[in-house]
């Protein structure tokens, strides 16, 4: 089969689409790969023209192809333990913090978190580990994590929470015996996350630019991790997200962000309160205090 062309209009059109359904900013210098990763789904349809690929897309009658269409264009990349620093904080600070102030009668032994953006799982499974061994001789506290993604295909993944064992090497040794199932035999070189770490989350599909999220409008998080996901974004989207993200932070709750991104400048909804991460301003809390 003759490599399809994609023409400026075409790709245009494209970037425009992408944009509208993800958020995600497509500027010349990503045509390449553009280019690359839709070619694979013109490929698998047997279609032979950009053209005829953005109106399967369009159609509304294939939401399929829609899903796979944003699953090929999504950057996936992420590790175990990506940003210590963050980890760090959670099993230093603010985890002691908490657990003196929820002693004192202050609040409730709980914790809820969502990563929004969680890739194919690592960063869950990360926080699952450190809170596991943070939280360790307290068993009465109690925490969720909502993992969220608009990619299907990186979701499945995180749900599986089965990894090669190259992914695994910036897991403490200690720590991948103890959290993580070691595969034999046909599953030999894997590893799967052991059940007490998977039953802290829910995972769910959830594009961050949908006009409503499907969390019931009272849930509030005492912390949103969204790292590496607006760097993909322009201003105005960051903004809005942000602010969305503060009117679902508990008082005093933490917005941990990824290492080459601000809210300097995009929302003044927060405080920082460490290297990306943020506290969002107003009333005084125990979450703030520990930070
Ligand atoms: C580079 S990964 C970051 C993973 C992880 N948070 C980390 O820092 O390692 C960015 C993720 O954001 C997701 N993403 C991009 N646009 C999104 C949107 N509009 N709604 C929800 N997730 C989105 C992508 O699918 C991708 O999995």
């Amino acid at each position: 089969m003759e490599e399809p062309e994609l023409t400026d209009k075409e790709f245009a059109k494209f970037s425009d689409l992408i944009y509208q359904l993800t958020g995600i900013v497509i500027n010349e210098g990503k045509r390449q790969l553009v280019l690359s990763r839709l070619t694979k789904r013109l490929r698998l349809h047997k279609i032979t023209s950009f053209s005829e690929y953005y109106d399967l897309v369009t159609n509304s009658r294939d939401s399929e192809e829609q899903s796979a269409f944003i699953n090929s264009i999504t950057t996936n990349k992420t590790d175990f333990f990506r940003e210590p620093h963050h980890f760090d904080f959670i099993a230093k600070e603010l985890v002691p913090s908490l657990v003196q102030s929820a002693r004192r009668g202050e609040r409730a032994p709980k914790l809820r978190v969502w990563h929004a953006g969680c890739s194919t799982g690592e960063e869950p499974y990360t926080l699952g580990v450190t809170l596991s061994e943070a939280l360790a001789a307290h068993p009465d506290w109690n925490w969720r994590q909502l993992a969220s993604d608009i990619d299907t295909n990186v979701l499945a993944h995180a749900e599986r929470g089965v990894y090669e064992e190259s992914r695994t090497d910036t897991i403490a040794p200690s720590l991948l015996r103890k959290y993580f199932l070691r595969g034999v035999g046909e599953r030999e070189g894997h590893y799967k996350v052991r059940r007490e770490l998977q039953e802290h989350l829910t995972f769910r599909q959830v594009n961050l630019l949908d006009p409503a999220w499907p969390m019931k409008a009272d849930t509030k998080f005492d912390i949103i991790f969204c790292r590496n996901v607006v760097i993909y974004f322009d201003k105005p989207t960051q903004k809005r997200l942000f602010e969305r993200f503060a009117a679902r932070l508990a008082p005093g709750g933490l917005l941990f962000i990824g290492h080459s991104e601000s809210l300097l400048g995009i929302s003044d909804a927060f405080d920082a309160c460490g290297q990306t991460i943020y506290r969002l301003s107003g009333s005084a809390s125990t979450l703030e205090k520990a930070a």
